[in-house]
């Protein structure tokens, strides 16, 4: 298991992970109406300072929250990557955030693809979990262009969600299959 989780690089992107002092960085994510959009209100500062200090307690399990930057510019804010620990089962949730300049690219599908890679390759984890609400017909694309095998619904802070699950074992089967052309 690593110490804390690394900087994870795609062609066109780096995922760095949020570190302390990164408070901002995630306000900018989770107080954004148009990003964290089922939220009744923004959240505070405060609130922000405290979801960061909580992220960051995953890192000795190599998971938690990764700013999304293009590879030379790490000012550059185009969203978050996550990997972190679903509520309420023994899985762990990949997802996806990114501000509304940065959509429409594929950052989150390649950024989504690099998490899993290092969920499986350096975490060892058997699978992926990825729960989209309904209603979010854009988060459920990028599920479908990482192809995440739709397992059924699942009830989430009281709202239905499409519940996804990736094996390792499929996943590993499906870079065979890629590399075999
Ligand atoms: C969900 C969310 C991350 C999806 O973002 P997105 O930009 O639509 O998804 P991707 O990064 O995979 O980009 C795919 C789009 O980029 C386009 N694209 C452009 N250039 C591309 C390239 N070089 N490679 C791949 N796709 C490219 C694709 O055609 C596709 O466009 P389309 O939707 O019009 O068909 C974004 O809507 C979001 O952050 N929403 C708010 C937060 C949220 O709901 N998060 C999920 C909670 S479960």
């Amino acid at each position: 298991m690593t110490a804390a989780p690394p900087t994870l690089a795609t062609k066109r992107l780096a995922l760095r992970p949020y570190v302390a002092g990164d408070e901002a960085l995630l306000h900018a994510i989770v107080a954004d109406p148009r990003v964290y959009w089922w939220r009744e209100a923004p959240g505070t500062e405060a609130e922000s300072a405290a979801a960061l200090r909580a992220l960051l307690a995953l890192g000795p399990r190599g998971l938690g929250w990764w700013h999304v930057h293009p590879l030379t510019d790490e000012a550059r804010h185009l969203g978050a990557i996550l990997l972190r620990p679903l509520p309420n089962t023994r899985e762990v949730e990949v997802g996806w955030h990114f501000l509304p300049q940065a959509r429409g690219h594929g950052y989150a599908t390649e950024a989504g693809a690099a998490a899993i890679a290092y969920g499986f390759e350096t975490l060892g984890l058997p699978r992926i979990a990825c729960i989209v609400r309904t209603d979010n017909p854009r988060s459920r694309a990028v599920a479908g262009r990482l192809r995440l095998p739709r397992l059924g619904m699942r009830l989430h802070a009281g709202k239905l969600h499409d519940y996804f699950i990736l094996e390792r074992t499929e996943w590993l089967a499906g870079l065979r299959g890629r590399s075999a052309g």
